[in-house]
């Protein structure tokens, strides 16, 4: 199974991810994720990517896709997917559809998670991500059981330098100009479901499970 989890910065794509991909038995692929492992090796893609991320600005294109090519080529990606983050625009979307086609790869399901504004505000501000597997957690809404320690893996949790308040503006303005098209894209291949990201993240879970 292929599936994008579309939505605007907060929205809980990373914090869903997970299930989907235990449920469905596919890896998550998340193209925040590989940028922010670039700049921890410090490479040259790493560099170039937080020079973008860290406005709150989208990575170019070209680059974007040449990644997600790249890892979309592994083995572990052949018998399907979850996506988070890719794609974000309309050019990345074409090269998606491309790249399947050439795969002989079918795209099932668009999820897609709508939130307020003001909720996704709310949420970044209190959000800190372990710094080892990425794992999103908020002060309030879902807090580690252990203070600053991940869950998952003992990780040291810190905040995303792109969630301070002005890179976060910028980041839900970028989301409505360049990849809110995305939804009449998908919308008009029938393959979209919206999903009231709104809700209590138990809530946000168990529609997801029911879409997938
Ligand atoms: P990326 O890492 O993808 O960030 P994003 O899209 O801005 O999304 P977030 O990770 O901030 O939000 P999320 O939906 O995962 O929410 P989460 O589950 O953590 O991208 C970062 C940057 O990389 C981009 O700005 C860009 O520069 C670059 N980039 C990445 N992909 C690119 C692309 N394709 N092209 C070009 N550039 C690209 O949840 C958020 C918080 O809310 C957490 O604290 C969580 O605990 C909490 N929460 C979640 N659900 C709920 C709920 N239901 N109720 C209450 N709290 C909740
Ligand atoms: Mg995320
Ligand atoms: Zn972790």
């Amino acid at each position: 199974m292929r599936i994008i989890l579309l939505g605007p910065p907060g929205a809980g794509k990373g914090t869903h991810a997970g299930t989907i991909s235990a449920l469905k038995s596919v890896p998550h692929v998340a193209s925040g994720d590989l940028f922010r492992k670039h700049q921890q090796e410090e490479t040259e893609l790493g560099i170039l990517a937080g020079s973008f991320m860290s406005k709150g600005e989208l990575v170019p294109d070209e680059v974007t896709i040449r990644m997600i090519e790249q890892r979309l080529g592994e083995d572990d990606c052949w018998q399907g997917i979850i996506l988070d983050g890719f794609p974000r625009t309309v050019t990345q979307a074409t090269a998606l559809d491309q790249l399947f086609a050439s795969l002989d790869h079918k795209l099932d399901l668009v999820l897609y998670l709508a939130v307020s504004e003001d909720e996704l505000v709310r949420r970044l501000g209190g959000r800190i991500t372990c710094r080892n597997c990425q794992t999103p957690y908020n002060l309030v809404s879902s807090p580690p059981k252990i203070e600053n320690v991940c869950n998952q893996c003992n990780g040291e949790l810190y905040q995303r330098p792109d969630d301070t308040a002005d890179a976060v503006r910028q980041r839900i303005q970028v989301f409505t100009q360049q990849t809110i098209p995305l939804v009449d894209y998908y919308t008009s291949k029938g393959i979209l479901t919206e999903i009231d990201g709104e809700q209590d993240i138990s809530e946000v879970q168990r529609a997801l499970i029911a879409a997938v």
